[in-house]
């Protein structure tokens, strides 16, 4: 058989696929009835991908009926391709519909899911409040910032030289002793470290970093080998004040300290002025107010006597100036060091200072 001899016999042979279209019209029916039920039994997208998959998709029935087209006659071939067309563009219409009513379902459950109920109230952060002690010593503070002092303040841990000697205390004094000073620990220093017993070392750091004239106040942590009790623990707080001029007088010290009274208890409070005895000030006193709570008749808070005890103060004495290289022909200046601690407890009338340190949130909470 020569070539045109096998071309014209296969031809001639009935070809297989001519009795295919019935087959095909059959089996897009057949898809049509039964398209509906595949959707709805398709519960996700995941699902219904695959129902388009095996119904219209590259491996589908459908896509082996259109490959196979290319072997019907033309005639056929364009009316099987028509009625295939039709029923694919049918059965996608039907797949999209389902498509976008399960996007929605999906939508609708992740919206209820992450449903925020924008009325319902917030959830107030618990607010926070500074310590008491730190609101009584902000107190002081302004009311001396005001009248124009400055604020300074300066290291816990202390030299020796700092904290006592410039300030004249005499090596025999008994605060030096270890019963009574936290001394650190650090090798072979010619001069000892300690934790500062008193602010009264910044009077000494201040001088010798500024000339005079000096107004300063500087609050801060106090540590003293004490037993803990009501009315003492091994931290406390201090505040100091300083003035340096060229004439300063011991009647500065008096009427700056009873302003200070008048700001902070009330104008009708009395102040009185103890002699005492301060190695770094001469001469120096103690200063008492009449008691805010009693007025000086004598009550529970100023333990019967009608007064409280404010400070210590003094006039500087001139070998403090001149351990700071100030000269004491010079300049004057007044000094006073007091203990805030007891005085927030005092105002308050907290029985038990224990009770600033203890952590019990109750306690705080009441002096926001
Ligand atoms: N530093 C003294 C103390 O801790 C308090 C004091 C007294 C401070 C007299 C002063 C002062 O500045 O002049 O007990």
């Amino acid at each position: 058989m020569n070539d045109i001899e096998r071309r014209s016999s296969a031809a001639a042979e009935p070809p297989a696929t001519l009795a295919a279209p019935m087959d095909v019209h059959a089996e897009l029916d057949d898809l049509r009835a039964t398209i509906d039920d595949r959707l709805v039994a398709a519960s996700s997208l995941d699902e219904l991908d695959k129902v388009e998959a095996e119904t219209i998709g590259r491996r589908s029935r459908v896509a082996e009926l259109r490959r196979g087209l290319g072997a019907l006659d033309p005639d056929v071939r364009r009316l099987t391709g028509l009625a295939i067309n039709d029923a694919v563009a049918e059965l996608s219409v039907k797949i999209e519909t389902r498509r976008r009513s399960l996007e929605d379902e999906a939508e609708g459950e992740r919206f209820a899911a992450e449903k925020v109920d924008v009325t319902l109230p917030g959830r107030v952060p618990r607010r926070g409040t500074y310590h008491l002690v730190q609101q009584v010593m902000d107190e002081i503070i302004d009311i001396f910032v005001a009248i124009g002092f400055t604020v300074a303040s300066g290291p816990e841990a202390e030299t020796d030289w700092h904290n006592f000697t410039a300030l004249n205390i005499p090596k025999t004094h008994p605060a030096r002793a270890d019963s009574d000073t936290l001394y650190l620990d650090y090798g072979d220093e010619d001069e000892s470290v300690l934790l500062r017993t008193q602010t009264s070392p910044m009077q000494v750091r201040y001088m010798q970093q500024h000339e005079p004239p000096v107004y300063v106040v500087s609050p801060g942590r106090v540590f003293r080998r004490d037993e803990v009790d009501p009315t003492h623990t091994p931290v406390f707080h201090q505040l100091e004040g300083l003035a340096v001029d060229s004439d300063i007088t011991f009647a500065d010290l008096k009427g700056t300290l009873a302003y200070f009274v008048h700001q902070f208890f009330g104008p009708n409070q009395r102040v009185r002025f103890v002699p005492n005895y301060f190695p770094f000030t001469e001469p120096s006193a103690e200063m008492h107010a009449s008691c805010f709570n009693c007025d000086g008749s004598g009550c529970r808070v100023c333990g019967s006597s009608g007064w409280i005890e404010m400070l210590g103060c003094g006039m500087v004495n001139p070998r403090v100036f001149e351990a700071v290289g100030y000269d004491p022909t010079e300049v004057t200046g007044w000094a006073f060091g007091m203990g805030v601690d007891r005085f927030a407890q005092g105002r308050h009338g907290i029985a038990d200072l224990r009770y600033f340190w203890d952590g019990d949130v109750r306690v705080l909470e009441q002096f926001q």
